[in-house]
């Protein structure tokens, strides 16, 4: 007698394709662009898990399911995974953007007093809770977009009790938002005012005081840090991540963003989880990233973003044996997006990735370079259910088409929390 079909929770069925990376760590070379793609094939879900991809025949045969979602002959890959944001602000910075394009540069900008440090005077003004509602707008935003994991940093407070309340604000949207967000403590962001003639005194007060405190609380996974030649140099970004190591932390850095200093031999040196940029690396910081496993994670609309006329060698990594992930940066100065797929976009023109590469960059590696690869970034059972239904007939029109959100569902956890019918805006 055939066995009654199992009830569970979800099926996605009708989709034209099912497109996914496999695997619980961070593909390179060959492997990075080699996706599972499969056609006439539904995925099962049940307790907020992946049952698995099986064909659809199959599905209808072994499985009873409470609800199911049609996926009007579009495209199933995974939630995306940003794994470099910077979402904790009140204020927006649309004069500095049109500063650029007048000429200006981002460093000039910053020494006028504008870039990050506008944005801590706004954080500064604000209590918790209106930075809490403000990143929950922006949470909505990237989800709607297909993201369904953020990491976060803070990094626009810079005093022990601003850059806590920035976490605090993250924890606490966090607890109640359909995103998973990663807290980052990135107190190593710039110099603040009150400091800038005391440069030393204010590495003493992250080392001693803000860390500490961080960890304390429990307030963040990793320590961030901006190493670039006119904020935190070589040996202050040594001092600051190797006490954020001791506490607990990992680590990610800003390096080689605007200058060739030398960033990526940092972070290999102390073995930071993610290598972030990189648009300055030189052929040794390859290497040494190669030789200590460290992620790329890169962010290929920022350049175009700061008008910088060098992108990251995305080409040259990946044939190196390098894993790299791909991020917005989404931030109120270099980069004011919370789309995924137009980094995608991006990332195959200018860092000259295929379709598959940027998919497993946007998925897999990024959820890597977050210690979470054995649990989302790809459709394999047992992962968490995060899935995108795209309104494209194939994965490698994500990267072909921009400008348009080609989100038509996303499932968080087994649960469908976006749905737009097929042809609407
Ligand atoms: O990743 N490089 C440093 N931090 C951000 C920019 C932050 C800002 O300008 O507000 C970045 O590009
Ligand atoms: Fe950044």
């Amino acid at each position: 007698m055939a066995q009654a079909p199992r009830e569970i929770d979800l099926v996605l069925s009708g989709a034209a394709e099912v497109a996914t990376p496999l695997g619980d760590r961070a593909l390179g070379g060959e492997a990075l662009g080699a996706l599972d793609v499969r056609h006439d094939a539904a995925v099962a879900v049940d307790g907020g898990r992946i049952l698995g991809v099986f064909p659809e025949r199959e599905v209808r045969e072994r499985f009873a399911p409470r609800s199911s979602l049609s996926c009007e002959g579009g495209t199933i890959v995974p939630g995306f995974v940003d794994a470099h944001t910077h979402p904790v602000f009140t204020t927006t910075r649309e004069d500095e953007f049109e500063l650029r394009t007048r000429g200006a540069t981002y460093v000039e900008i910053a020494e006028q007093g504008g870039g990050i440090l506008s944005t801590v005077r706004g954080v500064r003004e604000s209590e918790r809770e209106e930075l809490t509602d403000r990143l929950v707008v922006h949470l909505d935003r990237f989800l709607d977009a297909g993201t369904t994991t953020v990491e976060a940093k803070s990094g626009y407070g810079l005093t022990v009790a601003d850059e806590l309340k920035s976490l605090e604000a993250i924890a606490e949207a966090g607890r109640t938002h359909d995103v998973d967000l990663v807290p980052t403590f990135l107190g190593a962001h710039d110099f603040p005012p009150e400091y800038r003639e005391a440069k030393g005194a204010y590495v003493d007060l992250l080392v001693e005081e803000m860390l500490p405190a961080v960890a304390e609380r429990g307030l963040a996974e990793f320590c961030d840090i901006f190493t670039e030649s006119h904020v935190f140099g070589l040996d202050d970004s040594r001092r600051i991540l190797t006490r954020a190591k001791e506490l607990g932390f990992g680590l990610r850095l800003h390096v080689d963003q605007l200058t060739p200093l030398g960033g990526a031999e940092l972070a290999a040196e102390l073995g930071a989880r993610s290598a972030d940029h990189l648009e300055f690396v030189s052929e040794a910081g390859i290497r040494a990233l190669a030789g200590a496993g460290v992620v790329p994670v890169l962010c290929p609309l920022v350049p175009l973003y700061l008008r910088v006329d060098q992108e990251a060698p995305g080409r040259r990594m990946v044939d190196a044996g390098l894993a790299p992930a791909i991020a917005t940066d989404f931030n109120p100065g270099s980069c004011y997006t919370q789309s995924m797929p137009e980094v995608m976009t991006w990332a195959a023109l200018r860092l000259r990735l295929s379709a598959g590469e940027c998919l497993t960059a946007a998925t897999l590696n990024a959820a890597a370079s977050l210690g979470r690869a054995h649990d989302i970034g790809s459709i394999e059972e047992g992962k968490r259910a995060d899935l995108v239904v795209l309104d494209l007939e194939n994965h490698r029109q994500l990267c072909y088409e921009f400008g348009r959100n080609p989100v038509l569902a996303v499932v968080k956890d087994g649960r469908v929390v976006r749905r737009r019918t097929p042809g609407a805006a």
